[in-house]
């Protein structure tokens, strides 16, 4: 260990304790919620059997047996001996009080189309005929896998519960991603079946995304998978918006096919709780993307207790949730829980700033939003080009959340000010994709909010921190932000790979011969303090993955990419501060002899472009004659992340080659300052990240 490495603790006690702020009166008088007996309930003395809380919010087929089943830790079953259809619960069984009620308002991007409002009736007939063509000309049956690329138009939470109905589990891969990365993932869950769409509008433009599905098959072919259909939902039905070609027999207009499925309806598989329900990848530590593989009874049951609680939905509100529906926040919080609740959800085509910062509190104003849900990165960019925009609107939250990164508490008071206009509760949500739900934020009517931090465990979610060794870390110092006991929203295992569920999650503090789940922590992968009143505040990653615009991107996947392009001798990832993003990646590069250096940047960029997608684009490529490097030839990431973010590298000597950390350093700073990068202040934001980053 480096002498001078700063304790990680030490660096916690930087952080300034923020003051608490109560929810206001109105909120709490009509929250789903404010009954502090519920605190009790969920107490841990009344694990597991507290989640029956969350599972009676469904209907069951058939009622389960055993709450949980933890036989073989850390694989474990909820609800075991109960059926359900998830399709069913978010659509079928609303129809009698909610029949005509919106259950999703899609806005699309141009100010100038209409939005269109899809009733729980109408929804139920676009699912149900749906469901016909995926069960009669694809030949789908429940627990087939099929993979979504699909962007935010109504066809993908159609094309979800869909699947759900017949059970067929589906895997939607973010709309934003490669061709190629899409194609990877056809390969890794076994998908015969490829739905997508042919264009839709981001930042002004009719992208064309058709084209990426030929990309996508060819590449899955090249790793011995056939996709025998690809299906292929129209930005304007009846009418081509892409030059995508169509191949014969493999390519099918959705619009064409629901033709002859007029008025068919498909009943919904009764399905045992532990039937998978879906797959969503996201980033590790090695370049093979990871399939989360959630479950029927346990996930559905965990995202609609928790939207109840957290979101505060009620059945007569205007629910707008940010998130793209390609990633698990959309999944969770724009299409199941919602769904299950009966709420109606909004969800909009664009880009937040299209054509200007005006346009989400003019959606907001014009539908009757009072509940919004969106990212730090969206607040950062909105405070940033439109900060009085806000008020020029007559919109009022009564609730607000924020997910998926760490939130500045001056962001966050701009949010609450400014956005919530000092009525809104705000809910700062901790979770993963693997979690299902979520894991750390405050029940809105009962617990404070602080900013910056995101709150308590969830209701019956255990967090502690544990130092490296594995002993339980006191109020303020950081380590490792683990769970101690299961929850039904937790993922059942990585799809295809058990043992990297194991070693990813698990491995680093269990007690592996041990069959007792409280020998299993959940490591979460992210480094956090909990202070004196059990709250948590994330510090970042603490693995090999960057958290870009709250996107998980792995050093691995990036640097695999890098490597892809012929000069590239060697390539390492790092995360840099950025302003607006939280975080963005920056790759070091070392030539193979005999190459020169121009433009092999643009053709880096472009190569993680084609393969990832344009979110994992770098911000810089440097061009460094070696990389500093370990006795053993391991690349010293730390070492480059603290260079990046102009921050002490700490003790060198130890490298094998400690000469180059000055040149990289001068080449970068000098580079960096002369564009008025990174200020001293914003450093110490990542410093945890950075010091614990790529430490093998
Ligand atoms: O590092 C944490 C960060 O995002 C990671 C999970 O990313 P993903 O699986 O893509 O899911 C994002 C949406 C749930 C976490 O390991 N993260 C998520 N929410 C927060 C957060 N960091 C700080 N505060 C949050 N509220």
């Amino acid at each position: 260990m480096a002498k001078d490495k700063v304790k990680e603790s030490e660096i916690a006690v930087h952080w300034q304790e923020e003051e608490l702020i109560v929810p206001n009166d109105d909120f709490v008088k009509q929250a789903n919620m404010a009954d502090p007996e519920v605190l009790e309930r969920f107490d841990q003395a009344n694990w597991p059997d507290c989640f029956v809380e969350y599972a009676d919010l469904l209907d069951w087929d058939q009622r389960w047996h055993t709450t949980i089943d933890t036989t073989n830790p850390p694989f474990y079953n909820w609800w075991v001996g109960g059926k359900l259809n998830a399709s069913y619960n978010c659509v079928d069984r609303h129809l009698k009080a909610h029949r005509n009620k919106a259950a999703l308002i899609w806005v699309p991007e141009p100010e100038e189309e209409s939005h269109q409002v899809i009733t729980y009736q109408e929804l139920w007939v676009r699912v149900n005929e749906f469901a016909a063509v995926l069960r009669d000309d694809c030949g789908l049956r429940a627990g087939d896998k099929v993979t979504l690329h699909m962007p935010m138009v109504l066809g993908l939470p159609i094309t979800m519960l869909a699947c759900a109905r017949l059970g067929v589990v589906h895997s939607q891969v973010f709309g934003g991603f490669s061709g190629e990365a899409c194609g990877d993932r056809i390969v890794d869950s076994d998908s015969r079946v490829l739905i997508t769409s042919d264009a839709y509008y981001r930042a002004g433009k009719l992208l064309n995304h058709q084209v990426k599905a030929g990309l996508s098959v060819n590449h899955a072919k090249g790793q011995g998978s056939v996709v025998d259909k690809v299906l292929i939902w129209r930005r304007y039905p009846g009418k081509v918006s892409s030059d995508a070609a169509m191949t014969d027999g493999r390519d099918f207009y959705v619009d064409e096919l629901l033709k002859s499925k007029k008025g068919v309806r498909v009943e919904p598989e009764s399905l045992p709780s532990e039937s998978p329900l879906f797959l969503m990848y996201t980033s590790g530590t090695t370049a093979r993307p990871k399939g989360c593989q959630h479950s029927t009874g346990g996930y559905m049951s965990y995202v609609a207790g928790t939207t109840k609680y957290y979101q505060d939905i009620h059945p007569e509100d205007v629910y707008w949730c940010f998130a793209d529906i390609g990633w698990i926040t959309g999944h969770s919080y724009i299409v199941y829980g919602p769904l299950a609740n009966a709420a109606t959800a909004v969800v909009y085509e664009g880009a937040p700033t299209y054509p200007d910062a005006g346009r989400p509190w003019r959606i907001a104003e014009q539908l009757g939003v009072n509940i919004f849900h969106t990212a730090p990165t969206t607040i950062r960019m909105l405070r940033k080009t439109g900060p009085d925009e806000p008020a020029k609107y007559n919109f009022q939250f009564k609730h607000m959340t924020t997910v998926g990164e760490p939130i500045e508490p001056e962001v966050w008071r701009w949010y609450y000010e400014y956005i919530g206009k000092g009525k809104a509760v705000i809910v700062d949500t901790y979770w993963q994709t693997e979690t299902g739900g979520f894991i750390g934020t405050t029940l809105p009517a009962l617990q404070p909010m602080k900013p910056g931090s995101c709150g308590p465990g969830a209701l019956g979610i255990e967090p502690v921190v544990l130092s490296d060794d594995g002993t339980s870390l006191s109020a303020g110092s950081a380590g490792n932000l683990c769970m101690k006991n299961p929850w039904p929203g937790r993922m059942q295992t990585i799809y295809g790979d058990p043992d990297r569920f194991v070693e990813t999650y698990f491995a680093k503090f269990a007690k592996k011969e041990s069959k007792d789940w409280k020998d299993w922590p959940y490591v979460t992968g992210d480094g956090a303090t909990l202070s004196e009143d059990g709250y948590i505040r994330i510090l970042g990653r603490v693995d090999d993955v960057i958290n870009v615009a709250g996107h998980r991107l792995g050093t691995k996947e990036l640097e695999s990419a890098a490597l892809t392009v012929e000069a590239v001798g060697e390539a390492a990832a790092v995360p840099a501060y950025d302003e607006l993003k939280g975080r963005v990646p920056e790759l070091y590069i070392s030539l193979k002899p005999g190459f020169d250096q121009s433009g092999v940047d643009i053709e880096v960029k472009n190569a993680i472009e084609k393969m990832i997608g344009p979110i994992a684009r770098p911000s810089h490529i440097w061009v460094t004659t070696d990389l500093p490097k370990t006795s053993s030839g391991k690349i010293m990431r730390r070492v480059i992340a603290a260079i990046s973010n102009f921050m002490d590298p700490g003790d060198t000597t130890t490298l094998s080659n400690p000469e180059i950390v000055d040149p990289i350093t001068k080449q970068v700073h000098e580079a960096k300052k002369a564009m008025g990068e990174v200020t001293e202040d914003e450093r110490r934001k990542l410093e945890v990240e950075v010091r614990r980053f790529g430490e093998d």
